[in-house]
């Protein structure tokens, strides 16, 4: 099993200690098969019958009256995940379990935790954004888990990571399995367009505002 499969909420202190220590020093870090397969798949099944009931709604930009649809600048659909979905709910009980240990490691006071499936159709991108909002410095560590299954090379549809100055920094492929976590204060991010529909959770842990 790789060493951040979380497994049965299980988070092995020497491993997530060392990768809540890259987290704090680079400000990001990706885990790959964080975990199990039949978890991620449980996830994407869930989100695929939300998606196809009408229970996603098209992003919007901004927050509170300045909302706004704006597929200029994203073009994704999104689901709130909730306590009583099967498989949102436990994904939201696991990500309790890595907000005790960011806590533990990094003393970052992080609250709560809120997550959305996210789809993006063919075609769909999400132009280059921080994800802590102007008015508000709730959001503090994003955490983005992959559910795509077997995503060729050429489907494109990368996360791209830019330091301060525009330059990339890394790109991360939204394979199944892959946790990808980064601050949300100062790491401008973007979502490329894929040749095929790409599901994921995308979440922020919260200090209370
Ligand atoms: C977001 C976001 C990245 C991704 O929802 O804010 O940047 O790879 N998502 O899905
Ligand atoms: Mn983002």
């Amino acid at each position: 099993m790789p060493e951040h499969n979380i497994g049965l909420t299980a988070f092995p202190e020497g491993p997530w200690a060392r990768a809540a220590g890259q987290l704090a020093g680079r400000g990001h870090i990706a885990l790959p098969q964080a975990l199990p397969e039949a978890c991620w798949t449980a996830l994407r099944e869930e989100a695929v019958r939300l998606q196809s009931g009408a229970g996603f709604a098209p992003a919007r930009v901004g927050r509170g009256g300045g909302l706004q649809r704006e597929t200029a600048v994203r073009g994704d659909e999104l689901c709130w995940l909730e306590p009583g979905l099967p498989a949102g709910g436990r994904y939201l009980e696991w990500m309790e379990g890595l907000r005790a240990v960011l806590n533990r490691e990094l003393f970052l006071g992080l609250a709560e935790f809120e997550a959305q499936y996210a789809h993006y159709p063919v075609g769909a991108f999400y132009k280059t954004h921080v994800d802590r909002h102007r008015d508000s410095n709730a959001r503090v560590i994003s955490a983005v888990l992959y559910l795509n299954p077997d995503w060729p090379a050429e489907a494109g549809g990368e996360l791209v990571m830019y330091d301060a100055a525009g330059g990339e920094l890394f790109r991360q492929a939204p394979a199944g399995g892959t946790l990808l976590l980064f601050r949300s204060e100062d790491m401008p991010h973007a979502v490329l367009p894929a040749t095929q529909p790409r599901w994921s959770i995308a979440g922020w842990f919260r200090t209370r505002g």
